[in-house]
């Protein structure tokens, strides 16, 4: 079966008016997304917010089911959140470190996982360590497995950093750290939505994502994944009277999924508009999406790469639907702003989004052109003909 580009425009009424290669900023919602969320929001103002809840109960309690069957969990392990960076919050700071204990991690850590590392390592004592990379720029698994010691407590590492395409080697990470019984916080905020997540194949005890990029839900979304024997023995940093019901004058009691890591009061709306992602997403097909995501990400690389004056930045030797770059001759913040003037959208990447990758390497601040499955041929024509016209 050929795959139907046109549909998946027609069902983005954003392509219309932008050049959109920005989906690791934020993707376009597709049609159903926006709809769904649109619609609630009228039942909303039409009879009440609690009442809009009560009504589409069945439906909300569905937004579990979906992202469950995405990820490979059961719906008891996924708590939603208001972005990805609560839920790697909520995971990480629930285990406890005591001074020496070991953090490992990548180099191209995105910034918010990072200070909060050096924040526990203030508090604690504990120290954090950088697995070194392999000859392609990608964590080195053989690495890894040298530095285990009993003293490693978490394994930590981004699937997909935000500053390119390198794609780290996620499911080889998972099964040293299972053979060593340490845990696994996987941050998968770029990889969720472009690329197939099964979460008994990575062998991770947590995962992280975000709503509002590959995945294509509205913005103020993400959630968690935790595995339920672990979130049984954990306490979440803080809590509400939703994840741990008030049970007596001195007592409240977790409750026995992953919505302890949750509070009372959510957006609805969006909640719903990143279910209808979800399964907008799981109906295209995720492998589907994977191979028409690298494959426009590979022409678009290809075609900058051949521009005199553009270097390309990507790690790794099967780089993902992140294209970044530099132009020798012009600035990375007034190239940004040009093409949107022009109606392209792309995005930026400082340096300190990715410190310790940025100052290794010696990146300056970096385009970075994300396609995605909706994007056509004229999308990556018309944004490597404008980089052509800058030269
Ligand atoms: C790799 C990575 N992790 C985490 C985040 C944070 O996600 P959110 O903004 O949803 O908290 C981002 C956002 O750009 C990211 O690229």
């Amino acid at each position: 079966m050929t795959f139907d580009v046109e549909r998946l425009r027609r069902e983005t009424p954003g392509v219309a008016h932008r050049v959109h290669l920005n989906n690791a900023g934020a993707a376009l919602m597709p049609a159903p997304v926006l709809e769904a969320m649109v619609g609630y929001l009228q039942r909303e103002a039409q009879i009440g917010g609690y009442e809009a809840a009560f009504e589409s109960a069945a439906r909300l309690e569905r937004v579990y089911d979906s992202v469950a069957r995405l990820v490979g969990a059961s719906r008891d392990e996924i708590a939603l959140t208001e972005n990805a960076t609560v839920a790697w919050q909520m995971a990480f700071y629930s285990l406890a470190f005591r001074k020496g204990d070991r953090i490992l991690t990548a180099r191209a850590e995105y910034a918010a996982n990072h200070v909060a590392f050096l924040q526990v390592a203030k508090r604690t004592g504990a120290v954090i360590e950088v697995v070194p990379d392999d000859a392609s720029g990608a964590l080195d698994p053989q690495a890894l497995e040298a530095m285990i010691d009993e003293r490693v407590r978490l394994i930590a590492v981004t699937w997909v950093p935000t500053n390119g395409g390198l794609v780290n080697p996620a499911a080889e990470i998972g099964r040293i750290a299972k053979a060593h019984g340490i845990r696994y916080l996987l941050d998968a905020c770029q990889a969720v939505g472009q690329m197939p997540i099964d979460v008994e194949a990575l062998n991770c005890d947590m995962l992280t994502a975000t709503g509002r990029k590959f995945l294509r839900g509205p913005r103020g979304t993400g959630f968690l994944y935790m595995k339920r024997e672990l979130l049984l023995q954990l306490e979440p940093p803080m809590i509400d009277h939703f994840g741990a019901p008030w049970v007596a004058p001195d007592r409240y009691e977790l409750r026995p999924d992953a919505r302890r890591f949750e509070t009372w009061e959510n957006n609805y709306a969006a909640r719903l508009g990143l279910g209808v992602a979800v399964d907008y997403a799981l109906a295209i097909g995720v492998d589907e999406i994977e191979r028409q995501c690298r494959a426009k990400a590979a022409a678009l690389r290809a075609a900058l790469a051949a521009i005199d004056g553009v270097t390309i930045h990507d790690l790794g030797a099967d780089p993902a639907a992140i294209v970044s770059f530099t132009l020798e001759r012009h600035d990375a913040l007034a190239v940004n702003a040009r093409l949107f003037a022009a109606g392209i959208n792309v995005s930026h990447s400082k340096p300190e989004s990715t410190l310790l990758d940025a100052l290794a390497r010696g990146l300056p601040t970096v385009l970075r052109a994300s396609p995605h499955c909706y994007n056509d041929a004229s999308d990556i024509d018309a944004l490597v003909q404008a980089i052509r016209a800058m030269g």
